[in-house]
């Protein structure tokens, strides 16, 4: 048993040895152990592909890195959670692993689930959601694909890191409610669907205890609400006190600590600390490290091939991106017609496919895929112009010349946008401070929608971004930050290729908010707003919706219809219900279609938010071609937090089961009653019961 081998290494231990397993041997390796037999294992950030580090301690297998081909770079979470496609994300991360194999990488530090309070936060990009269970899903897909291949996981950055200003100072105030349903929920998601081998906590204080340091999450919660067996890490740098860490349940700190032994041992003879503790952290390090190598064992199920990898990253990268506006169906572009087309924009060359930080992928140029070059290939005969309009940055002298002066025969102008070239405006440790786009391209943009029809903006951004004077833009294509395959992906899409079917996994607002407390005073960070961000705000303020959650256009058109719950539409405790909806392509091509379904609570006495993602399906159909899709949901799927009781509390009432094709497209509605003997609060037991 692996316990029992566990227990037996760390009662051989001296305490030298423990203090060698509880901190990192270098900046990414576990300490190996000869005497022992205890293995290294090597860790690398994530979550989209390998980035390599050099450092001058590192074992060999980095000195030998050769950047050209690089690794694979895979379209961000931001993207990913636009696929709303838990098999693409599972897909994802076991391709991720097999170049992890590549690189002798045991553990990918990966992926992130935490919510996007504000969209101004610089990280958002490596976050799937705004909604938890989207985000937690779509996690724990994740987790198991790279694990399947034998390669361990980080779940991160346990909890509330929603901002990157003063990340390593800031302290988050969360009533214990918003905490449950909403900070906390997308990782209790993942790791009831999935069982990452460790967890990463955060930088931030939460409730002014740092979170390294912070018993109610790392063992209250963690260990013993969600009975989390795997090993708790800090975040790199995040470890104040390693006594009070290890005592509030955190089992290895990172980068390597030089003073480890000395603080262990002052804590151990002060008494804030004892040996048992100590040998707990060891024994999950240990027990990490054996899982681990044991795990990497793993035959992978075929040979390794950069170009299948790049093909992987294709295929994801075009169910990412996002169709916003399509006014008149411009879109797709007939390949059979078109002769001519002007390519405006320099980030048609120079593609925006990732975002800055530790998340930066090395991935050698040759394997990125240019749009410019993509759409080329598409129409070989047609006359495609480039306009790079802005240069480093800044606008060329001529833009308005130059876009003034297309000729009149473009059939289209394919206008390529987003963000400052190379990560530095979404990137760790900063945020957007502005969510436009530079107003040099937004008036651009507008000077070209006024002159020309047929103008399709194309936005490279890892989140959401406000609109500026691009109402009268025919279609609007959300690229995201998707990875290296980036250009041939999107010109699949231009094209008709393959047919778009992402859906935004965040709301795209047309006002910033200016409600929130951020970002904070400096010291702290007060979350009044509780759980209302994304589209649990924007429901309730729908004028400020530029396009909901949810939210994704196709070049075919889908048809719900029958929705069925069985009778009686009553529930009563603990109760698992199954019901189902059909779904029909009414279009002329094939299309895949994500069917949402929210829960409204309707008689509620607590504030709640007027619907939330309960469950989501994913279907392709052929032209014509119907499905029924199931939903399983059970009693907890109705439930909130209650603060008094301290648990989940499901309210005796009505409610409406909403399946839509987006937040605020709503197809279908059901209405059920659900009849919960322990609640003390609302209607009386013999509310009637609804057809
Ligand atoms: C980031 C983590 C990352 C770690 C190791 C930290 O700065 O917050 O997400 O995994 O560095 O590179």
């Amino acid at each position: 048993m692996l316990e029992d081998k566990v227990k037996a290494v760390i009662t051989a231990m001296d305490f030298d040895e423990k203090c060698m397993l509880i901190t990192g041997a270098t900046s990414l390796e576990t300490s190996a152990i000869e005497k022992y037999d205890i293995p290294q294992i090597n860790m690398s950030d994530g979550p989209h592909g390998i980035r390599r580090l050099i450092f001058p301690n590192m074992p060999e297998r980095s000195q030998k890195i050769n950047i050209k081909g690089g690794d694979t770079c895979f379209p961000t979470a931001s993207a990913v959670g636009s696929s709303w496609n838990k098999s693409l994300a599972y897909q994802l991360g076991a391709a991720l692993a097999k170049d992890c194999k590549e690189e002798n990488i045991q553990v990918i530090l990966a992926p992130g689930v935490n919510m996007k309070r504000t969209p101004h936060c610089g990280r958002n990009f490596e976050y799937f959601s705004e909604d938890p269970y989207l985000s937690g899903m779509m996690g724990a897909g994740f987790i198991n694909g790279v694990q399947s291949e034998g390669v361990g996981t980080s779940l991160k950055h346990f909890a509330a890191n929603n901002q990157e200003i003063q990340r390593g100072s800031i302290n988050a105030e969360i009533d214990e409610r918003s905490l449950r349903e909403y900070y906390l929920r997308p990782f209790e998601y993942a790791l009831e669907n999935a069982d990452p081998v460790s967890v990463m906590c955060a930088y931030n204080k939460l409730n002014g205890i740092w979170c390294s340091e912070n018993r109610y999450l790392l063992t209250e919660i963690l260990r013993d609400t969600w009975h989390y067996k795997g090993m708790v890490i800090s975040d790199w740098g995040a470890v104040h006190d390693i006594s009070k860490c290890i005592y509030a349940g955190l089992d290895y700190e990172m980068p390597h600590n030089p003073q480890i032994k000395e603080l262990l041992s002052e804590a151990l003879k002060a008494g804030t600390l004892t040996m048992e503790q100590i040998d707990n952290a060891a024994a999950s390090v240990l027990k990490f490290i054996y899982t681990v190598s044991e795990m990497s064992r793993t035959q992978p199920k075929e040979a390794y091939s950069r170009d299948n990898q790049h093909n992987i990253a294709r295929e994801i990268a075009s169910e990412t991106i996002t169709l916003l506006r399509n006014d008149n169906n411009i879109l797709p572009i007939d390949k059979t017609k078109c002769k001519k087309i002007a390519v405006l924009g320099r980030h048609a060359v120079d593609v925006m496919f990732m975002g800055g930080g530790s998340s930066k992928v090395t991935v050698g140029s040759e394997n990125v895929d240019i749009p410019l070059d993509e759409i080329k290939k598409k129409i070989p005969e047609a006359q495609i112009d480039y306009f790079p309009l802005f240069q480093d940055g800044f606008r060329d002298v001529n833009v308005v010349d130059t876009v003034s002066n297309l000729d009149d025969d473009y059939e289209y102008i394919l206008f390529f946008a987003g963000d400052n070239y190379c990560g530095d405006s979404e990137t760790e440790d900063y945020d957007r401070d502005n969510l436009y786009l530079p107003n040099y391209m937004n008036s651009a943009i507008s000077l070209a929608s006024e002159k020309k029809k047929n103008v399709v903006l194309i936005l490279q951004t890892g989140a959401a971004v406000l609109p500026r004077r691009w109402e009268k833009v025919p279609a609007i294509l959300q690229m995201w930050y998707s990875g290296e395959a980036a250009g041939s992906a999107l010109a699949d899409i231009l094209f008709g290729d393959v047919n778009p079917s992402g859906k935004l996994s965040e709301t795209f607002m047309n006002i910033d908010r200016t409600d929130l407390d951020y970002p904070g005073d400096g010291k702290k960070v007060c979350y009044n707003e509780k759980w209302n961000s994304g589209y649990r705000y924007y429901d309730k303020h729908a004028d400020q919706i530029w396009f909901p959650f949810g939210h994704g256009l196709s070049y075919t058109a889908f048809e719900y219809s029958d929705i069925s719950i069985p009778e009686p539409h009553r529930c009563r405790d603990n109760f698992t219900l199954t019901l189902s909806c059909k779904i029909k392509n009414i279009g002329d091509r094939s299309g895949k279609e994500v069917v949402q379904l929210y829960i409204a609570p309707q008689d509620n006495i607590t504030d709640r938010p007027l619907k939330e993602l309960k469950r989501f399906e994913k279907i392709a159909l052929e032209p014509g071609e119907g499905k029924e899709v199931f939903f399983d949901l059970n009693e907890r799927d109705f439930a909130y937090y209650n603060t008094c009781l301290h648990s989940w509390h499901t309210e005796r009432g009505h409610y409406d089961i909403m399946i839509g094709s987006s937040s605020r497209d709503i197809r279908l509605v059901s209405r059920i009653f659900v009849d919960n003997e322990k609640d003390y609060t609302i209607l009386p037991k013999n509310a009637p019961m609804l057809a």
